[in-house]
């Protein structure tokens, strides 16, 4: 696809107004399409004012120029010559497929159709076209003009060629593109689980408290932000939907339960930083909760999380979920994470993941701590994963 093919992206909110810039900085004309003429107007401001920003600090020659590029509509007849349309609105599933079966029912039989889902199966969203061959999963971070993953997700309809042609595109936006199976969570949103789930497992059992688990995963462990921290700067109206999406869609898999103290915080209202309060208390003059700085127990908080981590790498490997540059790019540059986690496995060496785990399961005698096959044979046989 060269940069002719006009882009549609549905859904001017966070995620569509960013691919959508990525995009148009990419050279394409883009369509931006929105149901809501007030999302649509607060995308064109905001998206105004960005150029402005870029073309002051010299990132772009000029701002007009790049501007020209986009059409706002609130007509889905606009995306008639589209060659590529990417879907941003909101995660529901049903609604997803009213929109791209409408959309093609606009669009021209060859023009590719992409969700942007984080984790509706793309292989349903598929099955609301006719031509469900066209349809793939790209998966953009946030924000979409910063973060350089993009996640390709061919559904089970999925033309084979379709998945080539979406990577030489991505790597033509700047992006960075992984290729991984139409699983829940794709790669990262599942392999990132632990982060959040085992760090408060630690803080629900009193095994340490928030600001100390934060200071173990950043001081010690090297991660640029806690994961009480992370998930108050996320939301938690949306990092809990999300282990409770992945949860049921992995069948009730206990590596995936969610916790009650993050329900809570969602019934509250305490949805984190936007609402002022969250696991941290935002309110001006606050006082911050001091982590207790015990490296003894800040080491076994660190490796308890990164075992869970890496077996969760180990396992999406296993299972061929991704290939192992894949999984490793996922991580760095979709979560920033301060190295791969099969690299963090190698140089561990599996047999001390290995022991965590098996220690955890020991303890515990939940399904949650079992290790995967695939890392009990790296370890048997000493091997390493890179
Ligand atoms: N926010 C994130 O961090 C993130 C990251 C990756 C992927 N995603 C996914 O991207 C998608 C959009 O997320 P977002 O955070 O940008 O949401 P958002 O709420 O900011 O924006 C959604 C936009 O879609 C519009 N919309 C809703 N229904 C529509 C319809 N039927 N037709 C046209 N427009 C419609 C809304 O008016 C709104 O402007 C979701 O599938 C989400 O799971 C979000």
């Amino acid at each position: 696809m060269n940069k002719e093919a006009i882009v549609g992206v549905i859904g001017a909110g966070a995620m569509g107004s960013g691919i959508a810039q990525v995009a148009a900085m990419a050279g394409h004309r883009v369509i931006l399409f929105d149901a809501n003429t007030t999302a649509l107007d607060k995308a064109k401001a905001s998206l105004t004012a960005t150029m402005s920003k870029l073309a002051e600090k010299g990132k772009i020659a000029n701002a007009d120029e790049v501007m020209n590029h986009f059409e706002f509509a609130t007509d889905i007849n606009a995306f008639a010559s589209c060659g590529l349309i990417i879907e941003a609105i909101i995660e529901n599933l049903e609604i997803k497929k009213k929109v791209f079966a409408d959309v093609e029912a606009v669009v021209s039989a060859d023009c590719l159709l992409a969700t942007n889902t984080s984790s509706l199966s793309v292989t349903s969203i598929a099955a609301a076209c006719k031509k469900a061959d066209r349809v793939i999963g790209l998966h953009f971070f946030n924000p979409a003009p910063l973060m350089a993953l993009v996640e390709i997700i061919p559904a089970v309809q999925t033309d084979a060629a379709l998945v080539e042609t979406c990577k030489t595109l991505m790597a033509a936006w700047g992006k960075v593109p992984v290729i991984t199976k139409d699983t829940p969570g794709f790669i990262v949103n599942r392999v990132a689980r632990p982060f959040y789930g085992e760090a408060i497992r630690i803080y629900e059992e009193g095994i340490a408290d928030i600001p100390t688990i934060d200071w173990a995963m950043t001081e010690i462990a090297g991660f640029r932000m806690g994961p009480f921290t992370l998930t108050d700067y996320i939301g938690h109206d949306v990092n809990y939907v999300v282990t409770e999406t992945v949860f049921q869609s992995f069948f009730y898999d206990p590596r995936y339960k969610p916790s009650f103290s993050q329900k809570r915080l969602l019934e509250a209202g305490w949805l984190g930083r936007k609402t002022g309060r969250g696991f941290y208390n935002y309110a001006e003059g606050a006082v911050q909760p001091e982590p207790t700085k015990d490296i003894a127990l800040g080491n076994k908080i660190a490796e308890r999380i990164i075992a869970m981590l890496i077996n969760e790498a180990v396992e999406a490997l296993h299972l061929k979920i991704a290939s192992a540059l894949d999984l490793e790019l996922a991580m760095t540059k979709g979560v920033n994470y301060p190295k791969g986690l099969l690299q963090w496995c190698d140089e561990w060496g599996a047999a001390k993941c290995l022991s965590v785990l098996d220690g955890l399961y020991n303890d515990y005698r939940e399904d949650r701590y079992r290790a995967s096959v695939l890392l009990r044979k790296m370890a048997a046989d000493n091997k390493k994963f890179l």
